[in-house]
């Protein structure tokens, strides 16, 4: 890269940075906890887990996230071994992370580009 040549821009910079990460995340949790499939599995302090999944997926969006595989796989295993965390239950959270982007206007290839890093995660998270 030569002086004048800007740096890439990474997912993050792309859908507006972090503001947009934490706003998609609000949008995500509202869909989320209405969702019958999938809200039993949220009895937990939902400020805390907001503000956890807004750090990381500003990270993963960034491309700074430090071993993404390994965090997803220890922070779901019990809810895999023991609740039976499955497939479907991580497609009716990717549709709503799409669908809360969508709403803040993420389209075409940067959605397409978030939903693939996201999908890349499916099966450290299932610990498969
Ligand atoms: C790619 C999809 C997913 C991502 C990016 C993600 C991200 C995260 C993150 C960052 C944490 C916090 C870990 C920590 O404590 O530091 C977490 C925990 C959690 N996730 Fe996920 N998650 C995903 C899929 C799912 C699915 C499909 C479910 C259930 C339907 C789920 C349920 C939970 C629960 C209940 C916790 C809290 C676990 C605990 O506190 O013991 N996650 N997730």
């Amino acid at each position: 890269m030569t002086v004048l040549e800007k740096p890439p821009m990474t997912l993050l910079d792309q859908i507006g940075g972090q503001d947009s990460v934490d706003a998609a995340v609000d949008a995500f949790y509202v869909r989320v906890l209405a969702d019958d499939r999938i809200n039993g599995f949220f009895k937990i302090n939902m400020d805390v887990q907001a503000a956890k999944q807004k750090r990381f997926l500003g990270k993963v969006l960034a491309g700074t996230a430090k071993d993404p595989d390994g965090y997803m796989r220890a922070a779901h295993k019990k809810l895999v071994e023991e609740d039976g965390l499955n497939d479907g239950h991580f497609d009716a959270v990717a549709e709503h992370l799409q669908a809360a982007l969508e709403s803040l206007g993420v389209e075409g290839d940067v959605l397409n580009q978030i939903m693939t890093a996201i999908g890349g995660l499916r099966k450290p998270m299932l610990n498969q």
